[in-house]
């Protein structure tokens, strides 16, 4: 099934998920479906658990949004290595639409994870998938891109999301 993306403001993304310690399950392959259904179904690259709700250490990738399937990731329990160089370039997240901000992340980043069986595996990725690993890591301990901005652009964020709330369009 397709869940609603939650927007910031919601509590449970700047919370730090709760651990995996289940694998395999009927009900995690399920979760996980339903993690990459709902990313497609909103056009986007990576989502993490917090962002449909639930606040637990999973978070689902495909940089090919749905073209290759072997693009396809899932990181459970996920945390971050090895970072090597910078890039810079624009993100965005599924949580905060309409905006985007330049930021500085590792070019090339490995990450260690565990798989839907419980497996520990290590990769590493650059560009686009480097900065997903980061993006999405980052949501499941709490943090938005929008921590990684100056704090003049972040509360003109901040206030631009309020307004639109207050005129009910960030729902
Ligand atoms: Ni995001």
């Amino acid at each position: 099934m397709v869940y609603p993306i939650v927007k910031y403001g919601d509590p449970v993304l700047e919370r730090t998920g709760d651990v995996v310690t289940e694998f395999d399950t009927p009900e995690l392959h399920q979760f996980i479906a339903d993690m990459f259904e709902s990313m497609y179904a909103a056009r986007g690259v990576g989502l993490a658990a917090p962002q449909i709700g639930v606040s637990r250490r999973i978070a689902v990738i495909d940089c090919s949004t749905g073209e290759d399937p072997a693009q396809k990731i899932v990181l459970i329990n996920p945390e971050i290595i090895r970072t090597e160089g910078k890039q810079k370039g624009e993100e965005g997240c599924l949580s905060i639409p309409g905006f985007r901000e330049e930021v500085t992340r590792a070019h090339r980043v490995t990450v260690r994870a565990q798989n839907v069986k419980g497996e520990t595996f290590e990769m590493t990725g650059e560009d686009l998938l480097a900065r997903a690993f980061l993006h999405e890591t980052d949501h499941l301990m709490g943090r938005l891109y929008i921590s990684h901005v100056s704090a003049l652009k972040r509360d003109l964020i901040r206030r631009k999301v309020r307004k639109l709330a207050k005129n009910g369009e960030w729902v």
